[in-house]
């Protein structure tokens, strides 16, 4: 599986990157140091010294810099080394790579294609955790499987009804009525009604308005709002008004990144609205969401095991595959595009 290089790519949690201290991440394969400079600005270079390949995320922060502590070469952010202990010669070829990074909505967002192509409104329109409108948790898990298998889940909510009865208490009914799907410029909407359903939590059943945008490089928008039953007959089955008085309404955000081609790493934030939400209801939401999402881990992964042990079996789609079939066209012309136009970097 090839992924999108012209793409932002959350490589950490902002409140994870303590300053001065590297932190060692992969993306797309590539080994990547973040780090936080002494004025608070956040770097990310390639995790490979330019003298003996060491990692740099072994080094020591010094101010704006980084020091490789196997031989001392010292980088700045640019990626330019700065100083070669012993040795006056700066040759050109010490540079190391340097990735353009961006800290928003909780998030460092790393740029893993040309830096030519750079844009700064890729950067998809979440609502982050410290902006108000939402109580949200915030959680991470690693994955040993394809990044892909994690989006086709997130593209199929029809497997709730099977994966969390119990965790989410979803019915078989999400498997049996299908969203309206939209095709956006650089993603996918999803949009639906769930009649007559049990709550996440409490027992007062109601209509749910699910509606989410799947943006690539596999970015998941989610806002969930529940009324009282009768409710989406009466917004005639679409989009229910924004004034319309809710019992439940959450938000969560996702960002699957791809560590290797083989294993990913899931950053999410959940919870409810500000509005007659709590802290405790935040953490409610959030233990919650470790739960069923595990639940998915354990489906993903053994699907990634059965999948390598089946070269060349072809997946049989469905109906309730539409998003998914979507999703991965709109990128296989994106990743094409990239290739055309010669702008994916040699790996
Ligand atoms: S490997 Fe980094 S200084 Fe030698
Ligand atoms: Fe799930």
């Amino acid at each position: 599986m090839t992924y999108i290089r012209n793409a932002w790519y959350v490589g950490s949690w902002s409140h994870k990157l303590e300053a001065g201290v590297p932190l060692a991440v992969q993306i797309l394969n590539d080994p990547v140091v973040i780090f936080r400079t002494q004025s608070g600005k956040v770097v990310a270079l390639a995790d490979r010294c330019s003298h003996r390949l060491a990692p740099l995320s072994l080094g020591r922060c010094e101010g704006e810099s980084i020091r490789c502590m196997y031989h001392g070469l010292k980088f700045e952010g640019d990626g330019s080394c700065s100083e070669i202990p012993g040795q006056d010669l700066i040759p050109a070829n010490s540079r190391v790579r340097s990735y353009p990074v961006i800290e928003r909505h909780g998030w460092i967002w790393v740029w893993m294609g040309d830096t030519d192509a750079v844009d700064e409104e890729l950067i998809p329109p979440i609502i982050g955790p410290d902006e108000g409108t939402y109580l949200l948790g915030k959680g991470d898990i690693d994955y040993q499987a394809q990044a892909y298998l994690i989006w086709d889940n997130l593209l199929d909510f029809s497997h709730l009804g099977y994966v969390h009865p119990t965790s989410f208490n979803s019915t078989e009914t999400w498997g049996e009525t299908r969203p309206v799907f939209t095709p956006l410029p650089l993603g996918v909407r999803a949009d639906r009604w769930v009649l007559d359903q049990p709550p996440l939590f409490g027992d007062q059943r109601s209509d749910q308005w699910f509606t989410y945008d799947f943006l690539v490089p596999g970015i998941l928008i989610l806002t969930t709002k529940t009324f009282p039953v009768g409710k989406a007959e009466e917004f005639g089955m679409t989009t229910p008004p924004d004034d319309a008085a809710w019992i439940q309404n959450s938000y969560s955000a996702h960002a699957i990144t791809p560590l290797t081609d083989g294993t990913a790493r899931y950053f999410f934030t959940f919870g409810p609205h500000a509005d007659g939400g709590t802290e405790a209801g935040r953490d409610a939401f959030l233990e919650l969401a470790f739960t069923a999402f595990a639940e998915d881990q354990t489906f993903i992964e053994a699907q990634s095991r059965i999948i390598a042990q089946s070269p060349g079996a072809q997946i049989m789609p469905t109906s309730a595959d539409k998003g998914i079939t979507l999703f991965h066209r709109l990128t296989d012309k994106m990743i094409k595009a990239e290739r055309e136009s010669k702008l994916e970097p040699a790996a």
